[in-house]
């Protein structure tokens, strides 16, 4: 089975990857750790919470960490995600316990105590915790087997004309984890643009017919309204459950070996995933970024899912 521990801030699209990552079988979810981001963190750790109980996702722990970027103010998205984080669905109370540990610490205990190049980082959020947990436990670097997050594009942003959210809400976050020298997978914007949930994909889901599709109906109807209103789409492109979708088979989309560093200074691009595509990719380039989607293959993963998940 294939180790996760998925750093996020649920979010609609965060929901959506949480609910991949529970309900296929080769993923084995050993935390679930949550970070400021599309909201506070009070909100996205009470939200994760909710939908643990929607998908009725017991004994994986839990755990809230940094409740604010590592230098900016924080800067949150109720313009995509509402004043919840995870407005349209109307939401459970949680019932199951937050762990007491901080985020930073399980991601670090798990990482330590796992053999090397077992465990697989999914942060689908800003990379607070992560960059957090690379300097307070440098050695989690060497033994990862990669990180695999939902930020950056190479060609294009989201927050600014070059810079996508999870980057540019903590860009020294970024820059710390994108410069270590773990293998990383940059799945951004330019992947996840192709993952759109259009009226067949809405179709799909729709068939399913139990409460979890149901709850993922709300998630994208309310999804797709903020995202036509906010940033012109036809349909929501949806973004977290990508970075997901890689791990659970590599062949969904493809990916090219080239170097990617954060800009910090920039008066236009603060936040940019500045990608170096001039020459091949150096023999040690630890980067790589997603290129193309297979987007009927990622749509049948999140719908198997919910299928395996079934009725709670
Ligand atoms: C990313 O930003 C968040 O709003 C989404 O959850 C996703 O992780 C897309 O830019
Ligand atoms: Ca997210």
């Amino acid at each position: 089975s294939k180790k996760i521990i998925l750093d996020c801030d649920p979010g609609h699209d965060d929901a959506i990857a949480l609910l991949l990552a529970h309900g296929n079988p080769q993923i084995e979810l050993l935390a679930v750790t949550t970070v400021v981001g599309n909201q506070t963190l009070e909100k996205v750790t009470r939200n994760a919470l909710a939908v643990a109980r929607i998908a009725n996702i017991t004994g994986v722990p839990f755990a809230a960490g940094c409740d604010r970027p590592l230098v900016r103010k924080i800067e949150v998205a109720p313009e995509i995600h509402g004043d919840s984080g995870l407005d349209g669905p109307t939401l459970p109370e949680p019932n199951i316990e937050l762990d007491p540990r901080h985020a930073v610490d399980l991601i670090i205990e798990l990482i330590m105590s796992h053999p090397p190049h077992t465990i697989t980082l999914v942060p689908t959020a800003g990379l607070t915790n992560i960059a957090m947990a690379a300097r307070r436990e440098p050695r989690i670097v060497e033994r990862v087997k990669e990180v695999v997050l939902m930020g950056g594009g190479y060609h294009t942003g989201n927050w600014s004309a070059v810079a996508e959210f999870n980057i540019i809400i903590d860009p020294e976050a970024a820059h710390i984890v994108f410069n270590e020298r773990w293998p990383l997978l940059m799945v951004g914007l330019d992947l996840t643009h192709q993952a759109l949930a259009t009226p067949e994909v809405i179709e799909k889901i729709s068939a399913i017919g139990t409460g979890p599709a149901r709850f993922v109906l709300d998630l994208l109807a309310f999804f797709g309204k903020t995202y036509k209103q906010a940033q012109g789409f036809d349909f929501p492109p949806v973004h977290d459950p990508c970075a997901v979708a890689w791990v659970i088979d590599p062949a969904v989309m493809t990916v090219k070996t080239v170097p990617v560093d954060i800009e910090l200074r920039g008066t236009l691009t603060t936040g940019m995933t500045v990608t170096d595509f001039r020459r091949p990719a150096p023999p040690d380039c630890h980067t790589r970024v997603a290129v193309e989607l297979d987007k009927d293959y990622f749509w049948r993963m999140v719908t198997d899912a919910l299928q395996h998940i079934g009725e709670v």
